[in-house]
C-alpha cells in the first residue's frame, strides 16, 4: 500500500496575538507557571477544619462532604469558572460531583482534570485525596489569574464517593451523552499526590498524557516510576472503561517504599508510602510539601502544554494509491489507509477523495468505515445511472471518530456484468 502521507509540519504558530503575555515554549505550547505550595495547602488547612467541624471526616454522605465542595464551589465561582453540581444518589445519600467550566476552547476537544474530594469516614482525608482535591483546584485558579485562552476547552472536577467504588465519577461518565463523551480527549486524576514518605508515580496509560509528565519530572531531575499499585483504583478508571485517554499521577498510599526508591527519592525504605492511608492519622500533617508542590507544578504544566497546544494544520492529505479490484456483483472489498501522529478526532468535514474507474457506477455502493468500524454511506447504488466512473470528493462529518487509525474505503458492485476497480483514494483532514 502506497500511503503519502504529506508530513505533518510541527505547528509553527506563535500565541495568538491577543493572548496575555507569557513565555512560549518551542512546541508552540505556553509555559505553565508556578502553582505556589502556600495556596495549595491553604487549601488543605481549609479541609481540615471543615472535617474537624462535621465529625472527623469529609465522607460521602456526611456534612463535611457538601461543606468540602461549597468551599471548592465558591473559589472557582469567584475565578470565573462555569460550575455545576451533579447530585446522585448511593447507599441512601445523596452524593455530589463539582464540574467547573473555564470558557472558550474548542468544544470538541474537552481537557480533563479531575480528583475525588470525598474522605473515607475514618479521618479528615488530607493526603487522600485534599491533595489532589488542592491542587486540581489551585491549577484551575492559576487558570483564571492568567485569563488562559487554551486551544482546547478546560474542564476540571471534584467526585462524590469514590471511596465507596468510583461512584461519583463513574454516575458523571454514565450520564455524559455519547456526543460529549466523544469530545472528551483526556481526563488526568490526581489522587494521593502528597504522601508523607513519597515516591513519585506516573500513570501509564495515555502515552501524551504520560510523556507530558514525564518530560516535566525529568526536566526538574526526579526520577518516576510507572504507577502499579492498583490500576483502576481511582477515578481515571471510569474514564478508561468507555475508551477515553486518562493519566495521572500519584506519591503511593499503603505500599512499601523499597530501598532502591528511598535510594532515589529520599524518605524512608521499609516504610509505607502513607502509613495513614485511610486512618485517623490523614491529617494536615501527613503531607510531604515537596512531592505536593511538584505534582501541583506537574499538572499545571499537562494542562498547559495539553490545552494549549495548537492543532495540526489543517489540509493534510493521506492517500492509497493501489489498485483493488471489485469483483463483479460480488462481496464488497475494502482499500486501507493508515492515519497516526494526529490528536483527537477527525474534522467535521472530512474530505473523501474517491477516484474509482467503472463501466457502470450505478452498480457501486460506496463506505468510508473508521477505525472503529463505523460505516459512513458515500453512495448508494442506482440501475440507471450508467455512466462510468466515480471521481469525485465527499464530504463526512467524522467528528465523532478517532483520527488515528486504520480508515478503509468500502466498496461493492451490487449488478451483473459491469465491473471496474479502486484506482486511489484519499482523506484530508
Ligand atoms: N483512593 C485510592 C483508594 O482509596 C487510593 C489508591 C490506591 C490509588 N491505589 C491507587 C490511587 C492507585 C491512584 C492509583 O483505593
Ligand atoms: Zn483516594
Ligand atoms: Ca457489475
Amino acid at each position: 500500500m502506497a500511503v503519502a502521507g504529506l508530513l505533518a509540519a510541527s505547528p509553527t504558530s506563535s500565541a495568538m496575538p491577543d493572548r496575555p503575555a507569557a513565555a512560549d515554549v518551542s512546541d508552540g505550547t505556553l509555559a505553565a507557571p508556578d502553582i505556589p505550595l502556600s495556596n495549595v495547602k491553604a487549601h488543605l488547612t481549609q479541609f481540615q477544619s471543615i472535617a474537624t467541624a462535621n465529625g472527623g471526616n469529609r465522607a460521602h454522605g456526611r456534612t463535611g462532604y457538601k461543606a468540602s465542595l461549597d468551599y471548592v464551589k465558591a473559589k472557582l465561582d469567584a475565578a470565573g469558572f462555569t460550575t455545576t453540581v451533579q447530585q446522585f444518589t448511593y447507599s441512601g445519600s445523596t452524593g455530589y460531583n463539582l464540574i467547573a467550566d473555564w470558557p472558550g476552547g474548542d468544544p470538541n476537544q474537552v481537557l480533563m482534570a479531575g480528583a475525588h474530594l470525598d474522605s473515607v469516614s475514618s479521618g479528615a482525608g488530607i493526603n487522600d485525596n485534599g491533595s489532589g482535591s488542592a491542587a486540581v483546584l489551585e491549577t484551575a485558579l492559576a487558570v483564571s489569574r492568567a485569563q488562559l485562552q487554551p486551544t482546547k476547552h478546560l474542564r476540571f472536577a471534584w467526585w462524590g464517593a469514590e471511596e465507596l467504588g468510583l461512584v461519583g465519577s463513574r454516575y458523571y461518565v454514565n450520564n455524559l451523552p455519547s456526543t460529549d463523551r466523544a469530545r472528551v480527549s483526556g481526563y488526568i486524576n490526581l489522587d494521593m499526590v502528597g504522601s508523607p514518605n513519597p515516591g513519585y508515580f506516573v500513570y501509564d496509560d495515555d502515552p501524551a498524557i504520560e510523556k507530558v509528565f514525564k518530560d516535566w519530572y525529568a526536566g526538574i531531575g526526579v526520577p518516576t516510576e510507572i504507577e502499579t499499585e492498583g490500576d483502576g483504583r481511582s477515578d481515571h478508571a471510569s474514564f478508561k472503561n468507555v475508551g477515553i485517554p486518562v493519566g495521572g499521577l500519584f506519591t503511593g498510599a499503603s505500599r512499601t517504599k523499597t530501598s532502591a526508591q528511598a535510594a532515589k527519592w529520599g524518605g524512608t525504605s521499609g516504610h509505607a508510602f502513607d502509613r495513614c492511608y485511610h486512618s485517623s492519622c490523614d491529617t494536615t500533617t501527613n503531607i510531604n510539601d515537596t512531592a505536593l508542590d511538584r505534582n501541583s507544578d506537574a499538572l499545571a504544566h499537562a494542562i498547559w502544554t495539553l490545552g494549549t497546544a495548537e492543532p495540526l494544520p489543517p489540509g493534510e492529505s493521506y492517500e492509497n494509491t493501489t489498485d483493488v479490484a471489485i469483483p463483479d456483483n460480488a462481496a464488497a472489498v475494502t482499500s486501507a489507509l493508515t492515519v497516526s501522529g494526529r490528536t483527537g478526532n477527525a474534522p467535521a468535514a472530512l474530505r473523501v477523495g474517491v477516484d474509482i474507474k467503472h463501466t457502470w457506477r450505478g452498480d457501486l455502493v460506496v463506505d468510508l468505515l473508521a477505525p472503529d468500524g463505523t460505516a459512513y454511506r458515500l453512495k448508494n447504488s442506482s440501475s440507471s445511472d450508467s455512466a462510468d466512473n466515480v471521481i469525485t470528493t465527499y464530504t463526512v462529518d467524522a467528528s465523532s471518530e478517532t483520527a488515528n487509525g486504520t480508515w478503509r474505503l468500502r466498496v461493492q458492485d451490487v449488478a451483473a456484468q459491469d465491473t471496474g476497480y479502486i484506482d486511489s483514494w484519499k482523506l484530508t483532514f
